[in-house]
């Protein structure tokens, strides 16, 4: 089969930076090097779309140190990417710093017609939050299908989810997309996100097409 929607949890870039003797920020510049060299591997083998944890709900508890690094790579980013990716965000962005904010706004209106591979960054995002929304969604509406919660979730009009793809070690979803992972393949690194390379996406590419996905039957 092929792989048309995969999403990483890109854990690891703290203990990347202390391994290599710097402080916890630093993991984020590499981890972001990490993600662009991943996903225009995924690009260049024809992968529709990459979803990409970059910041949890809950890693608002982390310091403001951390905090302001992880910003400060997605604006840069956003400023700099001028590639053939069409790049979107989901999560609870206007809780965001307004240059955050307008740098988002900026990159989703850039590369809106671009025909690469979609790029889904999930920040400031929470799935149990998501989910809860789309119910709300669907009880205003009054419609309670599968298609309409779908339909409000933030993944909607992405392919449905085929790989999750988690680096640093850790066994578990850590908040991030729990209902588009029903079927999913579940797919575990223990090297840290910095370390991941093209060769790492092309045997994700050669991983998932091994699995044999039985759907229930
Ligand atoms: C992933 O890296 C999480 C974020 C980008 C916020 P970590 O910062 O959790 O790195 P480790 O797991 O502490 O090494
Ligand atoms: C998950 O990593 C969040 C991101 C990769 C952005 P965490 O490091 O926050 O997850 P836990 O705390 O180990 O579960
Ligand atoms: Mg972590």
């Amino acid at each position: 089969m092929t792989l048309k929607h995969v999403a990483f949890i890109m854990d690891g870039n703290g203990r990347w930076a202390v391994a290599h003797g710097m402080p916890r920020e630093e993991g984020y510049k590499h981890g972001l090097e990490a993600l662009m060299c991943v996903v225009n591997r995924l690009n260049a083998r024809g992968v529709e779309a990459v979803s990409a944890f970059a910041f949890s709900v809950e890693n608002n508890a982390r310091s403001a140190i951390e905090k302001a690094a992880i910003f400060e790579q997605v604006k840069k980013f956003n400023r700099s990417y001028f590639g053939n990716l069409r790049v979107l965000y989901m999560g609870d962005i206007d809780a965001l710093d307004d240059d955050v904010v307008d740098s988002i706004e900026d990159i989703e209106r850039r590369t809106c017609k671009n025909n690469g591979t979609v790029l889904n960054i999930a920040l400031n995002y929470g799935a149990q939050t998501d989910i809860v929304h789309a119910a709300k969604v669907a009880y205003d509406k009054g419609v309670f299908d599968e298609a309409a919660f779908e339909g409000a979730l933030a993944t909607a009009g992405l392919p449905k989810l085929d790989m999750i793809v988690r680096t640093g070690g850790e066994k578990r979803l850590s908040n991030f997309m729990l209902y588009e992972a029903a079927y999913a393949e579940l797919m575990f690194y223990d090297k840290l996100w910095p370390d991941m390379t093209e060769s790492d996406a092309d045997d994700v590419i050669k991983e998932f097409e091994r699995r044999v996905r039985k759907f229930g039957k």
